[in-house]
Parts: C-alpha cells; structure tokens; sequence
C-alpha cells in the first residue's frame, strides 16, 4: 500500500485521564434484558452488578444504562414517572448506589440516561396539570393547547408522533397535549423556568450519587419552534435526519446545555476527571450535531450518519471525513457506534438476507470501528454476535412502535432480546433458574452464542471483541487522535494509516466478496476473519472478504 496523503492532524498518544471520555469504549446495557437477579424474567440493577466482571474481562471503559426509573414502562422507561425513584422491576436506590459503586471498583465507569424531553402520563406534575384543568398555570409545564375546528375536535397542529399517529391526544376537558413520542409521554414545555430547574436538581441527585455521566434522550428535541408552526407534509418521519422540522433541533437547545454543562464541570473529581453527557441528537448532518459538543457545551454525540452507512467503502470512507472534519473543528472526539437498542442489530442489517455473511461483516466493521480516533460505544450482545429477532410472535411484542404501525418493520424488540449467559436451556443464564421465565422468548440456538459457550474459543465472536479490546488498550494511539492516514487501496477496500510516537498502526478492510491481495504493511495484531483465512505472508496479505486486519507498522 503507497501512501495517499490526506489531511491527518498530529496524533498524540493517549488522552489525559481526566479527559477519559475522547477515546472511552462505552458498552450500552439495556437493563431488562441484560440479567434478571430475581429470577421474574425481567432484567434487574442487581443482575447487571453481579455480571460486571464480564464488561471488566471485555475491556471495556465505561457502561451506559437505558432507563431504570420509576415508570410504568409505555415505553420501556423512557416514560420516567419519578426521574429520583429506581422502579420495584429494577431494584432499589441503593441497588443503583451498589452497581455505581461495584462498577467504580472494577475500574467502569458508569453512565446514566436522562430523559428530558417527555415524562410519562403518570408523572407527578401531568397528574396535576390534568387534575387542575385549563387555564391552570400547572398546565404551562407541558404543551396544552385548544384544538382546532368548530369544536375544537381537530390537533392543534399536523406533527406527527415518531411512534406513528398525530402528536397531540385530547383530554377529557377538550383541550389537546404534545407528545413527539407516545401519549404516555407528554412533552415538557422547556421555555418554563420550573423544568429548567427540575432537571438542574435531577442531574444533581445523580451526580451526587456518583455517576460518571448521562446520555441525553432526545437531546434535539427539547425546544420547540416559537407558535409551534405546521409542517404542511404528511409521513414526518421520513424528514427526519435530513430536514429541519420545528420540534428537533432548534437553536434555542444549546442554552440548556450550556447551562448544564457548567453543572458538570463544578462535578469535576479531585482528580481532575471529569463527568461527562452524551447526547442523542439525530440532526440533519454531521455538523448541526457538532454544535451540540462546542467546548461549553456537551461531550460527545451518537454518530447516527456512521450508524445508518450500509458496507460500502466510498460511503463509510465519506462518512468517516466528515465526521472527523465536523468533530476536529468544535475539538470534540468523534463517536463510532454501529447497534443501539433502537435499530435493528447491524449483523442483520449487514446480511443481505445470509446470516453468515452478516456475522462476517459484523466483526469487520467493529475493527474498523475500534481503529477510528474517539470513543466507540458497543451495545449489549454484540460481542455475542447476536442477530436480530425477527419471528416474535406478535404476543410477546412491548414495543409502542408496533402498536402505533402498521407491521414489523422498524419495530425494535427484535434487538431487545435477554442475553444468553450460559446453560443449555433458555434463558439460558439471564435468570437464575433455567427454564425460568424471560420478558422474551430467546432462540433455541443462542445456547451456542452464550457467554460460557463462547469464552475460551478463539473463533467465537466473545473472544475476538476481548482481544480487539485488549490491543486497543496496549496501543492507545488507536482510539487517540484525530485523524487517519487514508492509503492506496484497490476499489472497494478502505486502508488507513495511524501514526504515534509510539509506532505506526495499519487497518484494513476488505468491503468486496472476494478476497484481495495488499502488500503486508507491518506484523499482523489482529483479523476480523479466523486466523488461517488470512493468508498473511511478509510481502503480500490476502484479506478474505468482508473482513478487516490491523497490523503494527
Ligand atoms: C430515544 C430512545 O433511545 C428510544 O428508545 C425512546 O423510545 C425515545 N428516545 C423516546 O424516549
């Protein structure tokens, strides 16, 4: 491979602790399908700390949690009745104070959501607001409003709920009420100076519980537009993350994280290190989202375009410039993530229908992932190599989404799935009792995909994300930096260079279905592909397809 210079900004080898956020690797557990303590079939607090020391022996840096607040789960607690409460189904405060501590002690750190677009209907304050009537000022912490029409029968506006369906329902007494999301989760009006304050003292009591950091649920959609225009289009959906809509992304949401941001810098730890906020803001590019990490302002941000990129080498190559270019101009890490609890899982995303070939992809693409400077966030299940669920019976389905369209598709229990731990009968390990209950069914053969199946196989999918870890920890120039060296690379495979005081390090991808052949630019570390399908001598490789090999160089 010959060098083909592009832009690539000085390299420094490691990021100071106190910034451990630029180039942590973050593993999402989704808390009602990572492990049930109790045995009744629901994830619990007390299960994700006694499996802490598999996220230890993964290597991973810090672990987010999806919601565990008190909630009556229209929307599997992203519906938050009493954002200081942990819901009876998930534990106690104390189970939550025990996981931050246990966590703390294997060397994790620990992420919370926070949910401040929307409550749920069963939230204190919409209880009031529904209890005092019109007029009440009450009612100004969410969006009430009359509705149009002779009798007001019509919505106040033609948004559309993301679940499907308008975005306004109606109350008893006429007047109608904004959710982006589902009815069970009105929205706060953020131009009212109680929110404002509540959610001050919200991150407060979580900081002040020890946690390291929040991810922002729905961070773009807090402010709405002035008079709360209509759109004139039907099927919204469709506009978003490419289109400017009047409820996301509205200049008026960087007060609030500038505000917020000077919270978490006076929660700055003794030594230095710091609590940080992740937001989830799906904007129209690349660069609407880097406005959200300005230096007062947030952390980091999930790279949706990176996530929605299908196994193409021009496009990936593209999406990986612009992010760098976006995230190096507001000096903020870029982030990589490739599954999340709301998509369906990229090893059947990327299968064209062959599940092999997804599997196949799907380890490609976490070392070229892990390769990239910034902070990777894995999510739970991967590192099993877990395929999406697609035969749920109808039955057993929760999520709002499904209710609220017409089919399967887009619909997101098929990622929400109990983890396989061990055992030969479901729930395999997830519970404490086999055959013991689990909030959904688990395929048959994922007793082959458990954790104990996996450990000790160096084929297994468990033991390629611990090494890849593993080397990403001994060279920490990988995930450091904030640039990549793209080199010469036949149509369809991506190759780049990373340069530190410490050594050189090479990836490459091969996004073709046949192999091909690239000189061997240094000693192999590590392939996506089992070790003898790489024919790796001291001139020439040869990549299998759809499979990636780092090398020190
Ligand atoms: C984004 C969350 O990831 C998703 O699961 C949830 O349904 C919506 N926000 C609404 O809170």
């Amino acid at each position: 491979m010959t060098q083909h210079v592009t832009a690539a900004p000085a390299l420094t080898d490691s990021v100071p602790t106190r910034e451990w956020w630029r180039d942590a690797v973050i593993y999402q557990v989704y808390p009602r399908s990572f492990a049930d303590g109790n045995g009744d079939g629901m994830g619990d607090l007390p299960g994700v700390t006694a499996r802490l020391p598999h996220l230890r022996d993964l290597g991973v840096d810090a672990v987010w949690l999806s919601p565990f607040y008190a909630s009556p789960q229209a929307d599997a607690g992203y519906d938050v009745a009493d954002y200081r409460a942990v819901d009876p189904m998930f534990g106690t405060l104390t189970d939550a104070d025990d996981l931050v501590r246990e966590a703390h002690s294997l060397g994790l750190r620990v992420i919370v959501d926070l949910v401040p677009n929307h409550c749920s209907d069963q939230h204190e304050w919409f209880k009031q607001a529904l209890r005092e009537g019109p007029g009440s000022p009450l009612r100004d912490r969410f969006h009430f409003r009359p509705g149009k029409g002779d009798d007001g029968e019509l919505p106040p506006n033609d948004w559309e709920s993301i679940f499907g369906g308008p975005a306004w329902t109606r109350v008893e007494d006429g007047s109608w009420y904004l959710h982006l999301f589902a009815p069970e989760q009105p929205d706060f009006n953020w131009d009212h100076p109680a929110v404002k304050d509540e959610f001050r003292s919200i991150l407060r009591f979580w900081l002040d519980l020890g946690i390291d950091g929040f991810r922002i649920d729905v961070a773009h959609g807090l402010v709405k537009a002035e008079g709360l225009p209509d759109i004139g289009h039907e099927e919204q959906v469709k506009l978003l993350g490419s289109q400017a809509v009047p409820y996301f992304d509205q200049d008026g949401v960087h007060e609030i994280y500038r505000d917020w941001r000077k919270i978490l810098d006076e929660y700055t730890r003794e030594d230095g290190t710091e609590r940080i906020a992740v937001a989830e803001a799906w904007t129209p590019t690349v660069e609407r989202s880097a406005l959200y990490l300005r230096p007062d302002e947030l952390h980091q941000a999930f790279n949706f375009e990176y996530l929605t990129t299908e196994w193409d080498a021009d496009a990936l190559r593209a999406v990986i410039d612009r992010s760098l270019a976006a995230m190096n101009a507001v000096d903020a890490p870029a982030t990589w993530v490739l599954s999340n609890h709301d998509v369906v899982r990229h090893s059947t995303r990327f299968a064209d229908g062959d599940e092999a070939r997804g599997l196949r992809r799907a380890r490609a693409a976490t070392l070229l992932m892990l390769a990239l400077p910034g902070s990777a966030y894995i999510y739970q299940g991967e590192e099993l190599g877990l395929p999406e669920v697609t035969d749920l019976p109808d039955e057993v389905r929760q999520d709002p989404a499904f209710f609220r369209s017409t089919g399967q598709d887009g619909t997101r229990d098929g990622c929400r799935v109990p983890l396989p731990w061990s055992g030969e009968r479901a729930p395999f390990g997830f519970g404490p009792v086999a055959g013991g209950p689990s909030w959904l069914p688990q395929p048959d053969s994922w007793k082959d995909l458990s954790v104990a199946a996996q450990t000790g196989d160096p084929a297994s999918t468990l033991e390629f994300y611990r090494s890849a870890l593993a080397v990403r920890r001994e060279h920490p120039a990988l995930g450091a930096g904030r640039g990549v060296e793209w080199l010469e690379a036949p149509e369809g495979v991506l190759a780049f260079r990373r340069t530190s005081a410490t050594g050189d390090f090479v990836c490459a991808v091969n996004l073709t279905s046949s192999p091909v052949t690239l000189p061997t630019p240094g000693t192999p570390l590590l392939a996506s592909a089992e070790a003898d399908a790489v024919a790796a001598g001291a001139d020439e490789t040869v990549l299998p397809a759809d499979s990636t090999v780092w090398w020190a160089a």
